[in-house]
């Protein structure tokens, strides 16, 4: 009897302990009318948002405050993507018309213009480095191929891919700008990006070479498809087999279906979640080679088993999400302003 007791209060407790432990996010920031798509963790300290309206911010302290930048001259640019290396030095990518993308070396201070493309139809979606250098943004279909260009000095200096290395898209299918994470670079000559609209597939390019890959996702609309890639190891390991990428169709953004999808073999072949996510999700990550967060307009999600099932841990939507590049410390950003940290 006694020990039934001790056993069913052990089991109380625990059951309890595990609730508090539970995944929790923590309200940083928010400001009505503002919207960030753009968000780069450097470590547990150092993380950069962008945004509507020229907006960049900039926190030293893990998200406790942050310094805000309006960049002069771009005050009515929506900055969908900022990758940032430390403290003073960062990119941030433009959408829309003419597509640009602009460094600061001074921690926000100050902004360069370091690329510009004022071909009619421009329209820059996102960027991705790899040991923060080498580095591609993607773009829109203009002339029926994919916009690429490339650094390897850490955003500097951008040049064109060679015009027989690109993708070439299918009639209505393009990139989302919704979390600046559809593509990312793996390594000096391999890449992955991903697409959405008419279609939703999968470019995986090694040394100049690609090929598209079905991506088992909703498509056939103008707001479906894939938004958002993780790569697993991509920071510092070479060999990336493990790929999760999160979508769906944001005009129906509590739909489960065809909105996430995960590969095992560096994304030759695509799984579809046996649980999905509760939603159309923008933003992915890795936290460990197994867990992961997803987020969107109408919630947030983590998986356990590497995508496989998922559970809502919030209804609160969130574009993007990100664990930092040199730490373990999570955050997301989205609509309304807000950046949150993931407790887990
Ligand atoms: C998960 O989603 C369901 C359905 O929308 C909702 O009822 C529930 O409150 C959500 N759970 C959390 C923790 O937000």
């Amino acid at each position: 009897m006694n020990r039934m007791l001790i056993f069913c209060t052990c089991a109380l407790l625990l059951g309890w302990t595990a609730s508090l432990q539970a995944q929790q996010l923590d309200t940083l920031y928010a400001k009505a009318g503002a919207s960030f798509r753009g968000l780069s963790v450097v470590n547990n300290r150092l993380l950069w948002v962008s945004g509507n309206k020229g907006t960049v911010g900039r926190s030293t302290d893990g998200g406790k405050h942050f310094q805000w930048f309006t960049v002069k001259g771009y005050e009515k640019r929506d900055f969908r993507d900022i990758e940032a290396f430390d403290a003073v030095t960062a990119v941030i990518l433009a959408v829309d018309s003419p597509g640009v993308i602009l460094r600061t070396h001074d921690g926000g201070a100050s902004w360069q213009e370091v690329y510009r493309d004022e071909r009619s139809g421009i329209f820059l979606d996102a960027f991705s480095f790899w040991r923060d250098r080498i580095g591609m943004a993607v773009g829109d279909p203009v002339g029926g191929k994919t916009i690429l260009v490339a650094t390897d000095d850490a955003g500097k200096s951008w040049k064109a891919i060679p015009a027989l290395e690109l993708p070439v898209p299918d009639t209505g299918e393009a990139c989302f700008a919704s979390s600046g994470t559809n593509i990312k670079v793996l390594s000096k000559r391999r890449y992955v990006l991903v697409t959405g609209g008419r279609r939703s597939r999968a470019w995986v390019a090694t040394d100049g070479r690609g090929q598209w890959v079905e991506l088992p996702l909703v498509q056939g609309g103008t707001s479906t498809g894939a938004n958002g890639l993780a790569v697993k190891g991509s920071y510092r390991k070479k060999n990336v087999r493990r790929m999760m990428v999160v979508g769906g169709d944001f005009m129906q953004d509590t739909v489960r279906t065809g909105n996430a999808a995960y590969s095992r073999d560096g994304g030759r072949t695509w799984k579809v979640p046996d649980t999905a996510p509760w939603g159309y999700r923008s933003g992915v990550t890795y936290i460990t080679g197994k867990k992961l967060v997803a987020c969107g307009t109408s919630g947030v999600d983590i998986s356990t088993d590497g995508g496989q099932t998922w559970r809502n841990i919030s209804k609160t939507g969130y574009h993007v999400v990100q664990r930092a590049k040199d730490g373990r410390s999570v955050f997301l950003a989205g609509g309304g302003g807000r950046i949150a940290r993931l407790r887990w």
